[in-house]
């Protein structure tokens, strides 16, 4: 939380008076998750004891609601919330005698739900329920984990906090430490909260707003507090210069897909890079190589970091990186080994997931793009909670062991083995030229269904905007990005694939398809025509062929190239010599290109589409007046003259050449390059030989 800025109550008592009590739960959860220096994203849970008729017996009975297993408490909504019976919950605390039976007193949870909802009770549920008041707050602020991860962690929360805030040393939450929690509010009824060590903080009130209120200035006061009284300069001042903006971004971009190469052979991951003023803060600082092997603190922060980042000077080599690398592996294994329990869950990719590189910024690699802007968005969370805890004390992390039974819990096996399949092209980044196009634009979507990041890159910029936030809002705004670009341009191909690897670390798929058409006879065709045919056609294949090619080699994950000639690059067309002259070359390129590629596992293979009239803008100009022309018949026949012509009888459609370009693009044919699949409903001109 940065100095001087202190939290405002965004309570309003006329939109919480037309609330009922699981509605005012609500609110009250959106509100604290809207700021994310009250809680970390996923972070934190909210609850309150409500009276209610049980749907069976009729009887009156008390619910816990509290926020459920999964999700954020910023978006949320009541379905979010768990609800569970406050009799039966009693009943098991009652039951519960030592640590061992906490991993089945969490089964025992399932027998207390409330009204068959859906929605699994949290490890967190029984911290809620033994608080004797009604309502409760639980949040990762950064302010208040930063006292909590100081070495003097208990005499801060006093002197910080006074008699208001108990205080609980870390222990993994469970229905034992929530017996401990409730234990303290009901013999110290003065409580408004307390501070669990190396973890957050719990707050509780009377009402709704009592909670909210008290939640916000608790977490006020550690704020003020900590930037009162932080020793300067912050992480014991610079050691490396920042480089310039464009030299970080520069240093990013070639570490990125050296990086991505070696660390996705198992599983394919995407990446995220930032250089914010707080993370430049801290791994420029002399403090880095001191606190970052520390390892974060807070459980939350490391399920998504891993305990420990990987520092990489900006300039290690390959070979640099490769010791690095695997001295990383080797360190992670061996933790592994130190800390595993006879029924621990196998070894997890051992990789790091945050990677520190002074003078440039923070890059983190995780399964998809989400996962790894979160991951880093968790890592700041730590910078800032090292900044705190380091400016006013010593910071202090998880006990190693600790740390690993939180990381290969049970529980957290069964959640990690819960999740949905991995979807075939996810962590993957595909670059599509013409993405605002029709082909291109059905390509993409083929490619984001199957969990692709995609890049769409195309001249026509409204275009651009209008289909890249359509694709942002159907499949999020991590998955897609549009960059405006001349294929024919060199500086500017160039440019785009850099911004590509900038943000997502790597390139998988290059789907060259940005087109023109032109027509003319022969002895019509100007050296103008002539030479705007090649340039973007031909030429700009090559480009953005080789740019692509340039990067997939760096990376050495192989990859795929994919181009959208036509059937014109086959088969003579009349009226068109420089069209389908230049659509030929495309053909030749690719089997030039499979030829190089093979031994990089980089295949380059062709589809070619044949009169694909709907959604396709080079259909809506000239083209369709002079093939019309050329084929004596009006504009409005010519879909059903394709079709006719056709040896199937049937249109060809975005949609079918997308499912080619797919087909090429994905594993589907790992075993295949140098080929090209026509997609045209079936014409014998163009019939391979
Ligand atoms: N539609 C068909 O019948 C058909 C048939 C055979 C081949 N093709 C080929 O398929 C590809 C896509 O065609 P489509 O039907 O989707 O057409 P389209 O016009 O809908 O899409 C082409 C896109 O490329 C973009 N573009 C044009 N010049 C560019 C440049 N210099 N730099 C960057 N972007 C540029 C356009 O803005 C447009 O968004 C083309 O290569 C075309 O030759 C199409
Ligand atoms: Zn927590």
């Amino acid at each position: 939380m940065t100095q001087g800025s202190l939290l405002p109550s965004l309570w309003d008592d006329a939109v919480a008076a037309r609330l009922d009590e699981p509605g005012l739960l609500l609110y009250r959860s959106n509100l604290l998750g809207s700021d994310l220096r009250i809680t970390n994203f996923g972070g934190g849970n909210t609850s309150a004891k409500v009276a209610a008729k049980d749907p069976l017996t009729g009887a009156d009975v008390q619910v816990l609601w509290v926020k459920g297993s999964g999700g954020d408490i910023g978006s949320m909504k009541l379905d979010g919330f768990a609800t569970v019976y406050m009799d039966r919950l009693m009943q098991l605390r009652a039951q519960y005698r030592d640590l061992s039976q906490e991993d089945a007193m969490v089964q025992a949870l399932d027998h207390c739900i409330f009204n068959l909802n859906p929605r699994a009770p949290s490890i967190d549920t029984w911290l809620h329920a033994f608080v004797p008041q009604v309502h409760v707050d639980h949040v990762h602020s950064d302010a208040v984990i930063a006292i909590a991860a100081a070495k003097d962690q208990v005499a801060l929360t006093k002197t910080v906090f006074g008699d208001e805030i108990g205080y609980l040393p870390w222990q993994r939450p469970g229905i034992d430490l929530g017996i401990q929690l409730g234990r303290l509010a009901e013999e110290n009824p003065h409580l408004k909260g307390a501070v669990l060590g190396s973890h957050g903080l719990f707050t509780w009130g009377a009402t709704a707003k009592e909670c909210y209120e008290t939640t916000i200035r608790i977490i006020n006061t550690a704020a003020a507090w900590l930037a009162a009284n932080e020793a300067r300069p912050v992480f014991g001042g610079e050691k490396v210069p920042a480089l310039a903006a464009q030299d970080r971004k520069a240093a990013a971009r070639r570490l990125m897909p050296l990086i991505r190469g070696r660390i996705s052979k198992a599983e394919m991951k995407a990446g995220h890079f930032t250089d914010a003023p707080e993370v430049l803060d801290f791994v420029n600082s002399n403090a880095l190589t001191a606190l970052a092997p520390l390892g974060t603190s807070c459980p939350d922060h490391f399920l998504r970091t891993k305990i420990k980042p990987l520092i990489l000077p900006a300039d290690a080599d390959e070979p640099a990186l490769d010791a690095l690398i695997a001295g990383y592996r080797a360190d992670y294994a061996a933790y592994y080994d130190r800390c595993k329990r006879p029924n621990s869950p196998a070894l997890r990719d051992p990789n790091a997931v945050i990677y520190l590189v002074p003078g440039v910024g923070m890059i983190s690699f995780a399964k998809d793009k989400s996962t790894a802007r979160i991951s880093a968005e968790f890592y700041l969370n730590a910078i800032n909670v090292m900044r705190g805890a380091s400016g006013v004390s010593t910071y202090q992390g998880l006990p190693e062991q600790e740390a690993f039974d939180i990381e290969y819990w049970l529980l957290e096996e069964a959640k990690l083995q819960r999740m949905p399949k991995a979807k075939p092209m996810q962590g993957r980044v595909a670059f599509i030229t013409g993405g605002a196009g029709g082909i291109g634009s059905a390509t993409a979507d083929r490619l984001l269904k199957e969990g692709c990041n995609v890049v769409l890159a195309d001249v026509d910029q409204p275009s651009l905007d209008e289909v890249t936030a359509g694709f942002a809002k159907r499949y999020g705004r991590d998955m897609v990005r549009g960059v405006v670009m001349d294929v024919t341009q060199e500086t500017q191909v160039v440019a785009a694939l850099e911004q590509t690897v900038q943000e997502y670390g790597g390139l998988d798929v290059v789907v060259n398809n940005a087109g023109i058409t032109s027509a003319a006879a022969v002895e019509d065709t100007t050296l103008a025509m002539w030479n705007r045919t090649m340039d973007i056609l031909s030429t700009g294949y090559f480009l953005v062929a080789r740019e692509g090619y340039r990067i997939l080699k760096a990376q050495a994950l192989g990859g795929s190239m994919v181009f959208v000639s036509s059937k014109n690059g086959v088969a003579a067309s009349p009226a068109a010599s420089a069209y389908c002259t230049a659509k030929a070359a495309e053909i030749h390129l690719a089997r030039c290109m499979a030829l190089e590629g093979a031994p990089f596992g980089i295949r380059v293979n062709v589809v070619n589409p044949d009169a694909v009239l709907r959604g396709s803008k080079i259909w809506q100009g000239e083209w369709s007046q002079q093939r019309a022309a050329s084929n004596k018949i009006a504009v409005s026949e010519l879909e059903e003259h394709y079709r006719k012509r056709s040896l199937l009888q049937r249109s060809v459609f975005p949609e079918d050449i997308a499912e080619g370009v797919y087909f090429f693009a994905s594993d589907l044919s790992a075993k295949s390059t140098g080929n090209f699949l026509n997609v045209d409903a079936g014409n014998a001109v163009s019939f391979t030989r």
